[in-house]
């Protein structure tokens, strides 16, 4: 795997001479932040070797490099998810050239449905935990001690400064976001009404089919972390309606702009 890395992480810097210090995943909800950066190079996945492709509608697949605020950065246009059929180590490969492009932050984005009561479908999430429900782990197999640790400390995966603020952020352009434990399962199937309660019950606010993967990797390699998730439906008894993935891109689609404008703001004052 460590080859691989190298062997990824040095075609990149053939073709570019640009060190991000931020990495965004620019999943379902952010892509519109596409629209602030100054792009610098970008380069389609398809043509990076050992990137996975992305299968899912909506999300594309370009690796761009540019700044937004003047800070260097690196975004993925489109991520991996484990349902595609690609394993744990393919769908994180990318977080681990990442860091070794020089990234010392990673934000993410995603979509999930709501169990908290309190949420409302169109809301902001900051997440602020997780529990991986995946059924596996990215860093299983032989560890490479290279990348980080054998047993890699999760007590604060989603680093409370960057939770910080992001509050002020939010505070400040009077947008409404809430706090919450985010389970990552594997989908693509969504949630029964059983499921979403059993969810719920094991102290989760939000269930999503990604994210999870990304920052365990991301911790093992010391990446402070923060993540966004814009609720696109309801997982609370009584209010679960049929749902679709265009249901989940169009609610993530009116939160685009909410989303873009927190990440920029962080950036800003980072
Ligand atoms: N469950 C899982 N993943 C999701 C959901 C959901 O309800 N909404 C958006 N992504």
């Amino acid at each position: 795997m460590l080859a691989k890395i190298k062997e990824t992480t040095e075609f990149i810097q053939k073709k570019i001479n640009f060190t991000p210090e931020f990495g965004i995943i620019l999943g379902t909800g952010l892509g519109g932040l596409v629209k602030e950066i100054e792009i610098i190079h970008q380069i389609k996945y398809q043509d990076i070797p050992n990137f996975p492709v992305s299968t899912v509608e909506g999300h594309q697949g370009n690796l761009i490099f540019g700044k937004i605020e003047g800070r260097n950065i690196v975004a993925m246009q489109g991520r991996f998810h484990f349902y595609e059929g690609y394993s744990m180590q393919e769908i994180t490969l990318p977080i681990r050239v990442l860091k070794f492009l020089g990234i010392k932050y990673l934000f993410v984005s995603n979509a999930s449905g709501g169990m908290n009561p309190d949420f409302e479908v169109g809301d902001l999430m900051i997440i602020n935990d997780h529990i991986n429900l995946f059924g596996t782990n990215p860093l299983i197999g032989k560890n490479i001690d290279e990348l980080g640790p054998r047993f890699p400390d999760m007590s604060e995966a989603y680093d409370r400064k960057l939770i910080e603020l992001a509050l002020q952020a939010a505070k400040e352009l009077g947008v409404n976001v809430k706090q919450g434990v985010y389970a990552g399962v594997s989908g693509p199937t969504f949630e029964t009404p059983a499921e979403y309660k059993y969810i719920r019950a094991i102290g989760a606010d939000a269930v999503g089919m990604s994210t999870v993967p990304e920052v365990i990797v991301a911790r093992h390699m010391n990446l402070t972390c923060f993540a966004l998730s814009v609720i696109t439906d309801s997982g609370v008894p009584g209010q679960i309606i049929e749902i679709t993935h265009t249901d989940v891109q169009e609610i993530a689609g009116k939160a685009e702009p909410q989303m873009a404008a927190i990440i920029k703001k962080m950036l800003n004052s980072l």
